[in-house]
């Protein structure tokens, strides 16, 4: 069990007031705060050890140096990886994403091959791969979800054909909060001998991760959305398959040695590594690694899966008025919900929860062709972390009964329609 009490008490920016109300800070999908111990290791790397990281035998770039690579290994812990050198910091989830796409897929898929998206996919993980088929003349399926809004696995195992060479999912979606059998895919990849590229975005940050175990090839994830700062991220790869792939992104740190006319790649992570590195972010990351480790990321999954139970306890007097998406299964559900009051523009309800203080995300969430799928044009989307609590859903369930019979006056409040989904 979490010390909640004790847990809010590291992240300064919960004593925030907005509207002059409390804040409730229910947007964790979109981005986390930060404990204190993650700000302290950032002040602590300008303030003692800032130095550019292998590129000098000076005292300060050795400083600089061992804790990016120290970085390395406590990401490589975190998901339980091989070895340190399987961990490439990139900027984020769609970076890792690209790093894939071009990478691997530019040298592996050719004309005529298939690349399997699923509907669930957000833009970063589907948009990649689309400019690969497009590049390269091969052809991109869809699976499709089914009511409950799983993966429609049997779907998949009839998309998959011997022209299959990836297969792209999130383990966890952005909107549903579907959590997706990873294994599954892997087993219908593998008679294919396709690859499995897992988006990590929003499972990494909320539930334990053991690559070695899940069987795919690669994963990627964002540190923002695990109590990092932003501008880091992490590609974790099979090292044969990082091994099998070509930088793309090159340049400084990427290279052993350089002539006027040959090249040799550095080894890995570095050659995916291009230019100065996030080195702040990296060391900030990983401390954000720790924190949770020491948390114990099978307490993060439990916190969640109680106050997803808890709020659709509550919100069961409601459930004439408040579409929900997804399944009701907590087994097969991360702390995501998606919903919609009936009769009420998404945006609408969005604004009047944050003039209670309470911060969701409106509008598409960056998983447009999901929307389509469902038929929505956005929907309201609460989701959560280690810091909330039981009191907080309460005082939104509550909040969300005001709003609703409020509901003929706020519909005739003009919608904004900003693009939020991008
Ligand atoms: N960052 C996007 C979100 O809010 C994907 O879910």
């Amino acid at each position: 069990m979490l010390n909640v009490e004790e847990i809010r008490k590291d992240f300064p920016i919960l004593d925030k007031r907005v509207h002059g109300k409390k804040l409730v800070y229910f947007d964790n999908a979109a981005t986390t705060h930060k404990p204190r111990q993650v700000i302290d290791a950032i002040v602590e790397f300008y303030t003692k050890y800032n130095a550019n990281v292998h590129r000098g035998f000076h005292a300060l770039s050795q400083e600089a140096s061992e804790l990016y690579e120290e970085a390395h290994e406590i990401i490589a812990k975190f998901i339980n990886a091989f070895s340190w050198d399987e961990v490439v910091f990139c900027y984020n989830t769609t970076d890792a994403m690209n790093i894939v796409a071009y990478s691997w897929g530019l040298k592996n898929v050719e004309e005529g091959d298939e690349i399997i998206l699923t509907v669930m996919d957000h833009h970063s993980t589907m948009l990649p791969w689309r400019r690969v088929a497009e590049l390269k003349g091969a052809k991109v399926k869809y699976v499709d979800i089914d009511s409950e809004g799983l993966i429609d696995y049997a779907g998949l195992e009839e998309k998959v054909t011997e022209r299959t060479k990836v297969i792209v999912f999130p383990v966890m979606s952005n909107v549903l909060g579907t959590i997706n059998d990873v294994k599954r895919i892997v087993r219908i990849a593998r008679k294919v001998d396709a690859i499995v590229v897992a988006d990590g975005a929003q499972s990494v940050p909320h539930m334990p991760t053991n690559v070695r175990d899940l069987g795919i090839d690669f994963l990627g994830f964002s540190g923002h959305k695990m109590l990092g700062p932003t501008g880091i991220g992490v590609l974790w790869g099979r090292r044969d398959r990082l091994e099998e792939m070509m930088p793309f992104k090159v340049g400084g740190d990427t290279i052993k040695d350089v002539t006027l006319d040959s090249v040799v790649w550095h080894d890995l992570p570095w050659r995916f590594e291009a230019g100065t590195p996030n080195i702040a972010g990296a060391i900030g990351l990983a401390e954000a690694a720790k924190y949770l480790m020491k948390i114990g990321m099978e307490n993060v999954r439990q916190h969640e899966v109680e106050l997803v139970e808890y709020t659709f306890k509550r919100i069961e007097s409601l459930r004439t008025e408040i579409q929900v998406y997804g399944t009701r299964s907590t087994r097969y559900r991360g702390g995501v919900i998606a919903f919609n009051i009936k009769g009420l523009n998404h945006h609408t309800v969005g604004k009047a929860l944050d003039l209670f203080g309470i911060a969701v995300r409106t509008g598409m969430h960056c998983a447009h062709p999901l929307h389509y799928r469902l038929g929505l044009k956005g929907s309201v989307r609460a989701s959560y972390y280690i810091y909330n609590t039981l009191e907080e859903i309460d005082y939104f369930v509550e909040t969300l009964s005001k709003i609703i019979s409020l509901r003929e006056v706020l519909k005739k409040q003009p919608v904004e329609e900003v693009c939020t989904g991008t």
